[in-house]
């Protein structure tokens, strides 16, 4: 495939968590196979049409079988492949579980905060080892114009509850959280816990993508003494009735998304958020 064919076409990405695995109610276009210099993606990306006429791509996070842990995603490649095909804007999808009563298995929460609970494993930014001195602003790490975007438009979609603001913790996993730091996550206001919106939303802010992500509960975590501490089956069944829902939430969306990409004078969405990125030394 030819990256240039995409370049400036593709401008809407969608990645897609834990359940999410495709997209349906678009038009396929074709899978291409992104090589980046961070390595492979988690798998092909998919060109789809949507009934628009415009294209975007989709990237399951950890490949169309699952089969990459949420510590061992190529997160750069994955943001660097997209940037590739000429994203320029990212709504992606994870699972969480739920650190608050009233965010029930099953509601959908878009987070505009994350505490980072990582442990340093991840390639976290596209300037180590480059020799380039170059920070990021990442006081917002989420897109106020996407979230609200999506926020607004979320009301049409019947039978999901959509949360418009929450702070993610983001772990490291694979094993969830112990009772103790799941009650500490609480403490400290955290209201979702997943293990991957760190580094994907802080890759996307260095490429100049504007990012925003739905965190669609699972579970209630570790904290709550009258549950069972979250299990795989529990977050798998409830990710199946979430799968459907993103879909649903995705296709109701993605009208106003093309709408601010590409017929917005002013490009208010895709504008990179001022002085988001600060060069030291050129
Ligand atoms: N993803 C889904 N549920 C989770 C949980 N309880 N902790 C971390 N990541 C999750």
């Amino acid at each position: 495939m030819t990256l240039k064919s995409y370049f400036r076409d593709v401008r809407i990405g969608v990645i897609g968590g834990t359940g999410l695995y495709s997209l349906d109610g678009l038009k396929f276009v074709e899978e291409v196979t992104v090589e980046t210099p961070w390595g492979l993606p988690s798998g092909a990306i998919t060109i789809a049409e949507t009934p628009d006429g415009n294209r975007i791509a989709f990237l399951a996070r950890h490949g169309p079988a699952h089969h990459v842990l949420p510590s061992e995603v190529n997160y750069r490649a994955n943001i660097a492949a997209l940037k590739a095909v000429g994203v320029q804007v990212i709504l992606a999808f994870s699972a969480v579980g739920s650190l608050r009563e009233e965010i029930q298995p099953g509601d959908f929460v878009l987070i505009d905060q994350i505490i980072d609970r990582t442990k340093g494993v991840r390639g976290d930014s596209f300037f180590t080892g480059t020799g380039v001195t170059a920070y990021a602003s990442f006081g917002e790490p989420v897109s106020r114009a996407l979230r609200s975007l999506v926020a607004q438009r979320s009301d049409s979609v019947p039978n999901i509850t959509v949360h418009s603001s929450g702070t993610a913790v983001c772990m490291e996993g694979p094993a969830f959280s112990t009772r103790a730091e799941s009650n500490l996550y609480r403490s400290w206001g955290a209201d979702v816990i997943n293990m991957t919106c760190i580094p994907e939303s802080k890759l996307a802010r260095e490429a100049e993508i504007t990012y925003a992500i739905v965190c669609m509960a699972t579970d209630y975590d570790a904290w709550r003494e009258s549950e069972e501490s979250v299990t795989v089956a529990e977050v798998m069944k409830t990710m199946k009735v979430n799968a459907a829902n993103a879909k649903a939430l995705l296709l109701a969306v993605l009208p106003d998304i093309e709408q601010a990409v590409y017929n917005d004078p002013e490009m208010a969405l895709t504008k990179p958020e001022a002085g988001s990125m600060q060069y030291a030394f050129q």
